[in-house]
């Protein structure tokens, strides 16, 4: 296990792009292995999950090349078209991986396994066996946890109204729909990212959007193409938190994805009192992307509300982080955190108690107040990338040095973050 040792900042500052989306990237590995013809992807994630993914397909039979320069090429086979793997797919410590494979191999004519690590091994996944499961599907797991086995079989279209708003649930959903007979469409409670249903467009095929409803028709033929990923907001995240909890700073971040379904901090950084300001610099594939600069300013005090929720939900961790230092702010409606890379918010109210930062845990949320500078002191990442990379943005605050414990875990998203963070405290 790794230790990072954080020094106190008066303030961040510099200009810098971050690694491509993690989501985006899933779905173009994934999408472009079912279309016909060779895809080039760039600036796709170098995190690990992605990785993940790309090596589950590779399993699943699809020729998948990674060039020096990070660019994947990916041969498509067609829908139905992957061979039964020889061994268990390791989907590591990505949920979106195993959920959104299970859409696609609940109808091919093999069974297959989707094992993860301990942390992926712990998570619910009969939100997506649920659903499945009512389009034909058959699913083995252990009371509803990983590991999955998959008995392909013929697939009908269902509309579904998932309880849960959750991207990846509706992402299972809609590919399992493009392999099933018939119209399949997902109703959800709250809007959610919609990187699938831009891909999905972008690979050709037609996506039917109305509202908060979405419908695919089975047996639709995608087509590969060259996409290029935007940077990950939810790693930019980090820094602008950074720059908003740390008055004098001042964060330039290039490229990154601006897709309205995950913008939502933008506007909470400006509730808490910092100045953001945005620019579109042009849309890929149906993705905008451009560039966001913070500048820290007057603390404030911030709440956010169950239906802000599901726009924030990787941005959550870097939230807590926010009010370290100074101000307050509090998220309420927000238990799905508990059943993520690890139970985010016992684990957030943890590491920041023991660096000093004051912190309530309620049991959707939490509530952190900044009073000044905290004494610093060690928190644990508990597996969790997000997890590690709040921790070292709250260390930042502190009086003295701080360590955070399992710092290795970042590269599950954001490799090169420390290194990153060395450059814009000097
Ligand atoms: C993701 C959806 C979200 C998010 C996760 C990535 C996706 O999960 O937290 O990090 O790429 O679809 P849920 O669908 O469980 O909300």
């Amino acid at each position: 296990m790794l230790a990072a040792t954080i020094a106190p900042a008066r303030h961040i500052r510099g200009r810098l792009r971050v690694p491509g989306d993690k989501s985006i990237s899933h779905r173009y590995a994934l999408v472009a292995s079912l279309a016909h013809g060779r895809s080039r992807l760039t600036g796709f994630s170098t995190g690990a999950d992605c990785h993940s993914t790309l090596s589950c397909l590779g399993r699943l039979g699809v020729e998948i090349a990674v060039g020096a320069d990070g660019t994947v090429s990916i041969l498509g086979r067609g829908l139905g078209g992957f061979r039964a793997p020889d061994e268990p797919l390791d989907a590591g410590n990505s949920g979106t991986t195993m959920r959104m494979l299970a859409g696609v191999l609940s109808s091919q004519t093999f069974i297959s396994t989707i094992i993860g690590d301990a942390s992926l091994s712990r998570r619910p996944m009969g939100r997506v066996m649920e659903p499945l499961g009512r389009m034909g599907a058959r699913i083995d797991a252990t009371n509803g946890r990983p590991p999955l086995t998959i008995h392909g079989t013929p697939l009908h279209a269902i509309a579904y109204q998932p309880e849960v708003p959750s991207a990846q649930v509706k992402s299972a959903v809609l590919l399992a729909g493009l392999h099933a007979s018939g119209e399949t469409s997902v109703s959800e409670p709250a809007e959610t990212r919609d990187h699938t249903e831009r891909a999905l467009t972008a690979f050709g095929a037609t996506v039917n959007r109305r509202g908060l409803t979405v419908s695919v028709e089975g047996g639709q033929r995608l087509l590969a193409g060259e996409f290029a990923i935007p940077g990950d907001m939810s790693s930019a995240a980090f820094w602008m938190v950074a720059a908003a909890a740390l008055p004098g700073s001042r964060v330039e971040i290039e490229g990154v994805g601006l897709n309205p379904t995950r913008t939502a901090l933008i506007g909470v950084l400006r509730r808490f009192g910092a100045k953001v300001f945005v620019e579109v610099v042009g849309t890929d594939a149906g993705e905008p992307h451009g560039t966001i600069v913070v500048e820290g300013d007057q603390a404030g005090t911030l709440a956010i509300a169950a239906e802000e929720v599901p726009g924030l939900i990787d941005e959550l961790p870097a939230i807590a982080a926010l009010a370290s230092h100074s101000g307050e702010v509090t998220v309420r409606g927000a238990a799905e955190l508990r059943v993520k890379e690890s139970d985010r918010i016992a684990a957030l109210v943890a590491g920041l108690r023991n660096l000093g930062v004051s912190a309530d845990e309620w049991p959707d949320g939490f509530t952190v107040r900044g009073t000044g500078a905290p004494r610093g002191g060690v928190a644990d990442a508990h597996d969790d990338h997000r997890i590690a990379m709040a921790m070292a943005i709250a260390a930042l605050a502190a009086q003295g040095p701080s360590t955070i414990n399992g710092a290795e875990s970042v590269a599950i998203s954001y490799p090169g973050f420390f290194e990153t963070l060395g450059r814009l405290v000097a």
